[in-house]
């Protein structure tokens, strides 16, 4: 977006009952796409489903259902578990609706007027879980590396596009734009595979029954590859509403698995540059959550249920988890123990026990109204904090170093828990001497508090709404922007606090 923030998820394949490792990327996206709304920008922020899968087709047939009637059923349960993490997409495209569908038909049918679209034989294997077109050498006892299935023999008349033709722009694109590929270790992949050489792609199947026809060749069905990754494009009104798309488009980030890097790094740049449209600026694709070494995948019955997690330790709590666990862009290894662990430490005993204690003391000191210190000028030690996190934070998030900036939130709530404790505001309390000096201690470690409420509120922003309203702040977080609210001191004096329940309740064994 041109002076905004537009950001994407991988569509899903409506298939999967999904499982954390598929949740761990939407979340990603909607902790990017709050901050950057935080910070005041324009959001569009896009989701959606991948439907025209052969799979799909599949199971809807084992059910005696069009794949449609199938997809609308199964959707609900998808839409529940992104509704259930508070994820706050703008938009969610299903690849079935009419706009993507008319989209995707504009966009080939635009391929075919240039130069780079022909008909031709495709002959080689296929696996219809990656639906991807395999080398024979990629495969491991003719078996697809990735899912361990037998692959299908395709020997088929296609259309073709000319990918091998943008090997030179991609290069220079990868070369001019080293941020287009992130991390670095998937850029230098990409880089590697584009330089081995480009084979056209084939973008059409004659066998398939349910997909996006070609449009001068209805007896085709669209690769569901280029179906889908038109949905960035068709869901911002490409060909339809170009005033529109051209306001949002380009997407600012692509987020992305790491296991479909090259379906975003290099067929859909050169795609776009084929239909003479803007590239994205950003392909970034995360690492894998894996259990004991291994992709989460729940056909090796590793998957597991969002639901059952939210349960232990909140929606907060698991999306707190998500960030602060893994390095972004790396795999990481998923362990509840070590989820424990760090839930019990840094939000029970950490944010959860400063917001409790602090508010308890506003009570009793104060009749829970927020004190008056000497100064509201940001001269104390917390003042300082709170500046340095909310530099390392912003770093964290554009650079989509997402660990670096929940790293930043807990390094300030562990420097306010040690200021409280510091203070000692229960010794002050006894010396009516020192009441000013208990004022000011205390107005710090709120203040402090409402600043972590507002960093905190991307990553968890039910938490942090509830430590907003027992701060007795007016309005929402949500609504909140950093300039302003994010100044030292804004919080006024006098204000009602309401001690309310523990944020974050310890854990049962
Ligand atoms: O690939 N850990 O859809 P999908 C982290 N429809 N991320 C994971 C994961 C794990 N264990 N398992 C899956 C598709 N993902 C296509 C995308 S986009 C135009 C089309 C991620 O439902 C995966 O890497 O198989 C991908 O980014 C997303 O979940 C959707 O995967
Ligand atoms: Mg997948």
């Amino acid at each position: 977006m041109r002076d905004g923030f537009y950001i994407t998820s991988a569509i899903y394949y409506v298939n999967d009952v999904p499982h954390i490792g598929h949740t761990y990327e939407i979340v990603a996206c909607d902790v990017l796409a709050r901050y950057h709304r935080l910070a005041g920008e324009r959001v569009w922020f896009l989701t959606g489903t991948d439907e025209h899968s052969q799979n799909v087709a599949k199971a809807a047939e084992e059910r005696g259902l069009t794949p449609q009637a199938w997809t609308d059923q199964i959707l609900p349960a998808r839409r529940e578990v992104f509704a259930q993490l508070l994820i706050s997409y703008d938009d969610f495209i299903r690849t079935s609706e009419p706009r993507h569908v008319d989209g995707v038909q504009r966009f080939l049918s635009k391929l075919h007027e240039g130069d780079d679209v022909y008909l031709g034989t495709y002959e080689g294997p296929y696996c219809v879980s990656c639906e991807e077109f395999k080398a024979e050498a990629e495969l491991v006892d003719g078996r697809c590396p990735i899912h361990l299935i037998p692959v299908e023999q395709l020997s088929e008349e296609n259309y073709f596009f000319r990918l091998s033709r943008y090997q030179e722009p991609l290069l220079r694109l990868y070369q001019e734009a080293p941020e287009f590929v992130g991390p670095a270790v998937r850029r230098n992949e990409v880089v590697s595979f584009v330089q081995a050489g480009l084979r056209d792609l084939s973008i059409s199947r004659a066998a398939a029954i349910w997909g996006v026809p070609i449009p001068w060749d209805p007896s085709h069905i669209t690769y569901v590859w280029v179906d889908a990754l038109l949905n960035y494009a068709t869901a911002v009104g490409y060909g339809e509403e170009p005033e529109r798309f051209a306001s949002i488009w380009p997407a600012d980030v692509h987020m992305i698995g790491k296991d479909i890097t090259r379906f975003h790094a290099v067929i859909w740049p050169a795609m776009l540059m084929a239909a003479g449209v803007p590239l994205p600026e950003r392909v970034f694709a995360h690492g894998f959550l894996t259990v004991g070494g291994e992709k989460m995948s729940k056909s090796r019955g590793t998957g597991i249920a969002p639901a059952d997690l939210i349960q232990r330790f909140g929606v907060d709590g698991l999306r707190y988890a998500f960030l602060r666990e893994f390095t972004f862009g790396q795999d990481g290894n998923f362990s509840v123990e070590s989820l424990d662990a760090r839930y019990t430490s840094e939000l029970a005993n950490g944010l959860g026990n400063l917001a409790s204690r602090v508010l308890a003391m506003t009570d009793s000191y104060f009749d829970g109204l927020v004190p008056e210190p000497r100064s509201r000028e940001p001269g104390g030690s917390l003042a300082t904090g709170a500046a340095a996190m909310a530099a390392r934070y912003d770093a964290g998030m554009r650079a989509i170093e997402l660990h670096e900036a929940a790293a930043a939130l807990d390094e300030f709530v562990r420097e306010s828990n040690r200021f409280v404790v510091g203070v000692a505001p229960w010794v002050l309390a006894k010396d009516p001497a020192r009441r000013q000096d208990l004022a000011d201690g205390l107005y710090e470690s709120l203040e402090a508090l409402r600043l972590a409420a507002l960093f905190a509120s991307p990553i968890m922003p039910g938490a942090a709404e509830r430590l907003w309203g027992q701060l007795g702040l007016e309005g929402r977080v949500i609504d909140a922007h950093l300039p302003d609210a994010g100044t030292w001191g804004g919080l006024q004096p006098g204000t009602p606090t309401r001690r309310g329940e523990s944020l974050f309740p310890r854990l049962e064994e």
